[in-house]
């Protein structure tokens, strides 16, 4: 199982505390493609967040591959997002002069992935970016 969570409780705290994940619980095997829908403003960017380490949940566990998250110290954790996690936004955060592919290739030049297997493992196996 790539993604395991169980029970995740995210409130924020601003003038009226905020439940904006009250118990969620996700299994995600590998090579499982998931959407997650709902209307604006019920706690999707929030679980995308906490799933994808950016922030914690207040009460749950998250696995991710099988390793607890919660005791993970930052630059664990942000290790483990450089070597698992990619983030594509709808229209910002992009590089414009970058395909589609190479944009979501781009993580992976910071580790130490060979550079012929990066575009590959983005997705689609061939080895020039979409749209060219
Ligand atoms: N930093 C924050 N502080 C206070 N409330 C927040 C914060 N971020 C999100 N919320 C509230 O939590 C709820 C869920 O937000 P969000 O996860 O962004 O929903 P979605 O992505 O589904 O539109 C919303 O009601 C939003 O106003
Ligand atoms: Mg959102």
């Amino acid at each position: 199982m790539v993604v395991k969570c169980k029970d995740l409780v995210k409130i924020y705290h601003a003038a009226e505390d905020f439940r904006a994940l009250d118990g969620v619980s996700v299994h995600v095997a590998k090579g499982e493609f998931v959407s997650i829908m709902g209307p604006s403003g019920c706690g999707k960017s929030t679980l995308l967040n906490t799933l994808g380490l950016l922030d914690e949940p207040d009460r749950g566990e998250y696995f991710l591959n099988g390793i607890p998250t919660a005791k993970m110290t930052d630059n664990l954790r942000s290790k483990t997002r450089r070597e698992n996690i990619g983030f594509i936004f709808q229209s910002f955060n992009l590089m414009p002069k970058l395909s589609v592919l190479e944009n979501i290739a781009l993580p992976m030049r910071y580790t130490d992935t060979p550079r012929q297997d990066i575009l590959p493992r983005a997705g689609t196996g061939r080895p020039r970016g979409v749209g060219k």
